[in-house]
């Protein structure tokens, strides 16, 4: 059965013209050649330029794909989506805005000065100050706990087990100092309550789970269907986290360029900067791709022009 027999909506279209449309996306965005690959942690520049995966799963759990699908690659950034939408579960709507934010800051992912101008605040858990900040409140006793409370929840969210890339963990924790710094400057006002170097840690391993782009699609689809996993039917988080987490998605999930997403797309994306991709249609479907050119915000060129169509070919966009 298509996706929109079984959603039974209506509003989506059955499984072989899904197939066909997402055929025609991935050709349409395999045109374009323009980004680059992300090169400031060393490993990640060894990705290939020309690599296109594209996968869609509906909120009942029905898949389709096209392209390298299989191919494995680290979440980074994505990553932030996961971790909030389990710290909200946590500890609730009110206390996670009050420390990190729900704004968007208008600077890039990395920016000190966006913590500067706001003393010391992130703004919002996207950027790599509030992801910090918010991995810093995932429960567990000491950092082992924290990093298997990470694991686990994200597992739950993709639906298998999840691991490091132990190269890419090793690669980012080497020539991370940019992010130790953020992780010092937040604790030195008093934002991070957890020694900064092993919270940065734990999050230099988040980000470097390795997954494909189904993994990111069931993932996507899970906040599609509030918070319920459509392919195990486990709860992962209340609808009411995974509320919040599309929200801030829709401010922050494409860092500076949020507007010209939401403008084009028209949902909550996040993006990553290994070259991933999720885009969250609620009550429909999730969406993911794989394709590591990456535009000067640090977003997948191919990722965004494939969402921008299958958003308008779906009819997904929410205004
Ligand atoms: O902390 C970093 O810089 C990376 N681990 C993640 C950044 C990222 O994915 C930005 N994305 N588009």
């Amino acid at each position: 059965g298509g996706i929109a027999q079984s959603v039974g909506t209506g509003l989506l279209p059955e499984g072989a013209r899904i197939d066909r449309m997402l055929a025609e996306a991935h050709a349409h965005a395999a045109r374009h050649h323009e980004g680059r690959v992300a090169d400031y942690i060393p490993v990640l520049a060894a990705a290939d330029p020309e690599a296109f995966g594209l996968c869609v799963v509906g909120v009942d759990g029905v898949r389709h794909e096209v392209g390298q699908t299989a191919t494995r690659f680290s979440i980074q950034s994505i990553s932030k989506a996961f971790v909030y939408a389990l710290v909200v579960d946590h500890l609730g709507h009110g206390r996670v805005r009050e420390v990190v934010g729900v704004n968007n800051t208008g600077l890039a992912f990395n920016s000190l000065i966006a913590i500067e101008l706001h003393d010391g605040h992130p703004r919002n858990p996207m950027v790599n100050a509030g992801a910090i900040a918010t991995t810093a409140l995932m429960p567990g006793a000491d950092p082992d706990a924290q990093w298997e409370a990470v694991r686990e929840g994200l597992s739950r969210f993709a639906g298998r087990p999840l691991a490091v890339d132990d190269e890419v963990y090793r690669s980012e924790s080497e020539t991370n100092q940019r992010n130790r710094a953020i992780g010092q400057l937040v604790h030195s006002y008093g934002r991070i309550e957890r020694r900064p170097a092993d919270v940065v840690d734990v999050y230099t391993r988040q980000c470097a789970l390795s997954v494909d782009t189904v993994d990111l699609a069931v993932m996507a689809a899970t906040l599609a269907d509030g918070g319920v996993n459509p392919v195990t039917g486990e709860r992962v988080v209340s609808a009411e986290a995974c509320r919040d987490t599309l929200a801030v998605l829709a401010t922050s999930g494409l860092y500076e360029t949020s507007g010209d997403w939401m403008f084009e797309i028209g949902l909550p994306g996040k993006s990553g900067v290994a070259g991933g991709l999720i885009t969250v249609a609620p009550g429909k479907v999730g969406m993911a791709s794989y394709a590591p050119r990456l535009d000067a915000a640090g977003n997948s060129v191919r990722g965004q022009i494939a969402a921008a169509y299958l958003s308008r070919v779906l009819g997904l966009n929410i205004f």
